[in-house]
């Protein structure tokens, strides 16, 4: 393992310990409602402290954009984007699947990413290059020709109600050609498990850049294609993101084209 990545492995790992440790006392956690349905609760902001802490241990002068801590600025050619528990409504209802989420951006390139599930104990990671892994195990995307008995993960515009309509459409459009569609309230994990083959698409409207970032990295190095709405590379930039097989991924962007407004376009 390239030691960046062993870095970033480290600080998951003491991130997840931490999300674990809360995990059977959250009626005990103060839990704060930052926007319309968009909780934190203290384990989010201790658990993004503690990999703040191991990765600028290692990396003093590295840039970090965290999603409790926002920007810390540094040499801007390597920025760490974290977050630290995604999937936190789920954490909150003690429904298990959330995740770590680290991912270094050397030059606005992905170099190294983690996606950790504490309660699972699965550790998704990639090195540019170098392929994605779960656990010690290679993983690779699946190889579906077409939708057809592929199952696809997505997820709801829950903050941003303003693109239900246009999401219910992709929805309708593409509910009867699959067998079946997962919205299982962990991006990150979302990504993760399509690296791992264990789904063959995915495509979500507004995410933010630290949900996909270490996704992102993953499901290229297991051979998948990601991208944003009209198919190019700027999903970091606008939260809206297709990924998939090569097949699969065409054919989200097919199915959900006659619903994108003007801001959904890209
Ligand atoms: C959320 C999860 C969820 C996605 C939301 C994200 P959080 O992250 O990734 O699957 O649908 O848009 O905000 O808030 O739990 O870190
Ligand atoms: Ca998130
Ligand atoms: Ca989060």
């Amino acid at each position: 393992m390239h030691p960046t990545l062993n870095i970033a492995v480290k600080a998951a790992r003491k991130a997840g310990s931490i999300i674990f440790r809360y995990h059977n006392q959250i009626n005990l956690l103060t839990v704060k409602n930052k926007a319309n349905n968009d909780f934190v609760s203290e384990v989010d902001k201790i658990a993004e402290d503690a990999i703040i802490n191991e990765l600028k241990t290692t990396f003093p002068n590295h840039s970090i954009l965290g999603e409790e801590s926002g920007e810390i600025l540094g040499d801007n050619r390597f920025q760490w984007i974290i977050d630290p528990l995604d999937g936190t409504t789920n954490y909150l209802h003690g429904f298990p699947q959330y995740a770590v989420s680290i991912a270094l951006y050397e030059n606005n390139e992905a170099t190294h990413s983690v996606v950790y599930d504490p309660f699972k104990e699965e550790l998704f990671s990639a090195s540019k290059g170098q392929g994605a892994y779960l656990n010690e195990h290679r993983i690779r995307i699946t190889n579906t020709r077409g939708f057809k008995d592929t199952l696809i993960g997505t997820g709801f515009p829950f903050k941003s109600p303003q693109y239900l309509d246009a999401y219910l459409a992709m929805f309708k459009a593409i509910h009867p050609q699959v067998a079946g569609i997962r919205r299982a309230g962990s991006a990150a994990l979302d990504l993760a498990y399509l690296a791992a083959g264990r789904m063959d698409g995915f495509w979500e409207i507004k995410l933010n850049i630290w949900d996909i970032a270490a996704g992102a990295l993953l499901v290229k190095e297991a051979g998948g294609f990601i991208g944003d709405f009209s198919g190019a590379d700027k999903y970091l930039e606008t939260g809206n993101v297709v990924a998939g097989n090569e097949a699969v991924f065409k054919e989200i962007l097919t199915s959900i084209r006659p619903y994108l407004s003007p801001d959904l376009q890209q």
